[in-house]
């Protein structure tokens, strides 16, 4: 079968070796510390699986959805006036299957072939997808340890800039969790002004802040709507991954496009799932409050202890992810994956897979609970690895 050639675009070498010296470790019986998925491993709000199933017991559920509820996009508008201070109205709201299909598919209305995009890098990895599967050209605009983690406007050569038709934004941010400031975003609205570029803010972690910082939207910012869209995704929130539950809002041209994208190839998302996310957005506020204080223990558990064993691992800001700058000695992220895995039984991400900026750096996902943090660190102590510096030191 010759294959098409977009799917050259795509490689995963890396991850599918990773993988499958994972699977052969866990078949061997060796304990391991799995730290590389960004799935929380906390429970979904009971009133939400409750709403789930009983709307799945009633079978006119069970018909194509065709268009989200006046339901839904009420819950979705009284959830944005009621967090986030911000008015909406149901024809800037188009819902889909998670952030991650939604970025997949927005290039496809924005994009023509060779048009460029400006992409963080490091990036959440479908950013780079969505872009490669339009036949977008991606600019990426360096967010690295020196700017700490931030896009920096200045960076961006004028050109650039005048070519670009969209740029995404993701704050807090996976994989390195910084946070964007007040000044950040009305900075990042005058550069779309003065270029004509399209925001896309993907607004995945609008809950997992730390150290008092408080989460926010984009569209809070003036002028926000007339230059751009948020991704808002439940998934985090909420822990309802699997379900797949997002909202592009925003810019009414744009979601109505997006919209028409989506209607050649989706009859609209199960009315069930419809249900549950209602229930997620009139549900209390507590216990996502209270979730974020657990990540912010397991932060604090993890960046502590790898600090304290002689691995400086700054506290991230936010979102569920702690991003390391690997230790001397090993010549990429992947290899020293591996020998993380081996040595030590962690399971973590290299940042390779994050875009060209990725590499030198691992992320671990907060995934455990702090007690199990602290015994990963212990094993990565006694592994020697840190000490030993590389495959040499074995
Ligand atoms: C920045 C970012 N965007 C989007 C997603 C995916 O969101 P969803 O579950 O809504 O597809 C993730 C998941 O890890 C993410 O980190």
């Amino acid at each position: 079968m010759n294959f098409s050639k977009r799917m050259d675009r795509f490689g995963d070498e890396v991850f599918l070796a990773l993988d499958e010296r994972k699977r052969a470790l866990e078949r061997e019986g060796k304990k391991l510390f799995n730290l590389s998925i960004g799935t929380p491993d906390f429970e979904p709000p009971l009133a939400v699986r409750k709403a789930l199933a009983e709307a799945a017991m009633d079978p006119a559920n069970w018909r194509y959805a065709l268009r989200d509820t006046d339901e839904l996009l009420s819950a979705v508008c009284d959830y944005y006036a009621r967090r986030f201070g911000v008015v909406i109205t149901p024809d800037q709201i188009a819902s889909c299957y998670g952030s991650q299909e939604g970025m997949g598919h927005i290039s496809l209305v924005l994009c023509d072939e060779g048009d460029t995009v400006l992409l963080p890098s490091p990036c959440y990895p479908v950013f780079i997808a969505g872009a490669k599967m339009a036949g977008a050209e991606p600019w990426y605009y360096p967010m690295t340890k020196e700017s700490g983690f931030l896009p920096r406007f200045s960076e961006i050569p004028e050109e650039v800039a005048r070519r670009a038709k969209y740029m995404i934004v993701s704050l807090p941010s996976n994989p390195m969790g910084s946070v964007g400031t007040p000044e950040l975003y009305r900075e990042l609205i005058d550069f779309a002004k003065r270029y004509d570029i399209l925001i896309l803010h993907d607004n995945a972690y609008s809950d997992i802040l730390y150290d008092g910082r408080e989460g926010g939207s984009f569209l809070a910012y003036k002028g926000a709507a007339e230059v751009g869209c948020e991704f808002f995704s439940l998934s985090k929130s909420f822990n309802l991954t699997g379900a797949h539950i997002s909202f592009l809002i925003g810019r009414r041209d744009v979601v109505a496009a997006f919209k028409k994208l989506r209607s050649q190839i989706d009859f609209g998302m199960f009315l069930p799932v419809q249900k549950a996310a209602v229930a997620a957005l009139r549900g209390p506020r507590e216990p996502v409050l209270r979730q974020c204080a657990n990540y912010e223990a397991r932060r604090n558990a993890l960046c502590d202890g790898l600090t304290a064993i002689g691995w400086d691992t700054p506290r991230n800001a936010g979102s569920m992810f702690v991003w390391a700058k690997i230790p001397e000695g090993f010549e990429t992220s992947a290899a020293f994956c591996l020998a993380l895995m081996e040595r030590a039984g962690v399971v973590c991400t290299p940042g390779s897979g994050f875009g060209p900026l990725g590499e030198g750096y691992v992320r671990f996902a907060l995934v455990l609970p702090p007690e199990e943090l602290k015994k990963a660190v212990k094993a990565i102590d006694e592994s020697g690895i840190l000490k030993n510096k590389g495959e040499s030191g074995r």
